[in-house]
């Protein structure tokens, strides 16, 4: 008999954005109906920098949580070029955070403050490194010539790898991978190394969103590669393999925003995440695995 019902450990979300205000309210029900915990990203406007502007964001996420529901929200500082490592440090040992974030500095919404000199954030690095205190990047180059869809992949060789070899105990998630050079460069560095990867980009690439006209609530940044990288997710997701999870990097924008001449990167999949994974691994006769993508390799790293 095919079976219709799956008992899964509370899914937690490894990269989620959850605005603030109006939007904050709108969306967070969406999250906590379905995970325990996230990692809330810290690129409002203006940026989570300080264990101060942190402490605040979360009042105001456990503010807007609707009476009766529960959710643990796991706060980020944004990393830029004048981060103090005793701020950090601080912030960590409270327990109040439980990563800091890295935007190269222009590579997406909101990340105008990000890091441009890396030399500069040498010093937060190896505090993080000594405290065990991991870093989320967003793996993206911003270099004008490089073109988008090699953007993850130049970022790996020129960025990320000399950092990790810089910086020796440093615990790294590279966010929402979309290409087989990094779901490579994860499985080829046992120690210190995760990935999370999205829920959209197990689903879609590129053809997704130019085919046919353009798809605007499918872009994302980075951008969705080609089908032979989705591929390769989809074969990370459903592996079993505990170094990579489910971060869905759920981005909720403004139709007007999305919809327009010069459309925004996002897609928000808070909502339909977890019935989309399920047909995933479905698909790839691995539900016995959609627990370890969801709920279990997340917390272990
Ligand atoms: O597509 C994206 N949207 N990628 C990001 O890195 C940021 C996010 C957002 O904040 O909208
Ligand atoms: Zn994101």
């Amino acid at each position: 008999m095919m079976k219709d019902t799956l008992t899964i450990q509370y899914p937690d979300d490894w990269h989620l954005h959850l605005r603030d205000g109006d939007m904050l309210r709108a969306v967070l029900p969406e999250t906590a109906r379905h995970f325990a915990r996230a990692i809330v990203m810290p690129n409002l406007v203006p940026p989570v920098i300080t264990g101060a502007d942190a402490q605040a964001y979360r009042a105001r996420i456990l503010n807007a949580l609707p009476e009766g529901m529960t959710f643990q929200p796991l706060m980020t500082l944004y990393l830029t070029e004048n981060t103090d490592p005793d701020d950090v440090a601080a912030a960590h040992a409270s327990g109040l955070i439980a990563a800091v974030k890295l935007y190269p500095a222009g590579a997406t919404t909101n990340s105008a403050s990000g890091v441009a000199d890396f030399d500069k954030v040498r010093g937060v690095l190896e505090r993080m490194a000594q405290i065990g205190l991991p870093l989320c990047v967003h793996g993206e180059v911003t270099d004008a010539n490089i073109d988008i869809f090699d953007r993850e992949s130049v970022f790996i060789d020129r960025v990320l790898d000399p950092i990790r070899r810089a910086t020796p105990g440093l615990r790294v998630v590279m966010e929402h991978i979309t290409t087989a050079q990094a779901v490579d460069y994860v499985r080829a560095h046992d120690d210190d190394l995760a990935a999370t990867i999205t829920t959209h980009h197990l689903v879609i690439n590129r053809n997704h969103i130019l085919v046919g006209g353009i798809h605007p609530h499918y872009y994302c940044l980075p951008v969705a590669k080609r089908e032979t990288h989705r591929l390769a997710l989809v074969q990370a997701a459903t592996s079993g393999d505990n170094r990579f999870f489910l971060g869905t990097d759920s981005a909720p924008h403004m139709d007007a925003a999305k919809q327009t001449a010069c459309g925004c990167a996002g897609c928000f999949t808070a909502t339909n995440t977890l019935s989309i994974l399920a047909e995933v691994f479905e698909r790839e006769n691995a539900l016995d695995r959609l627990e370890g993508f969801t709920s279990r390799h997340g917390p272990a790293f």
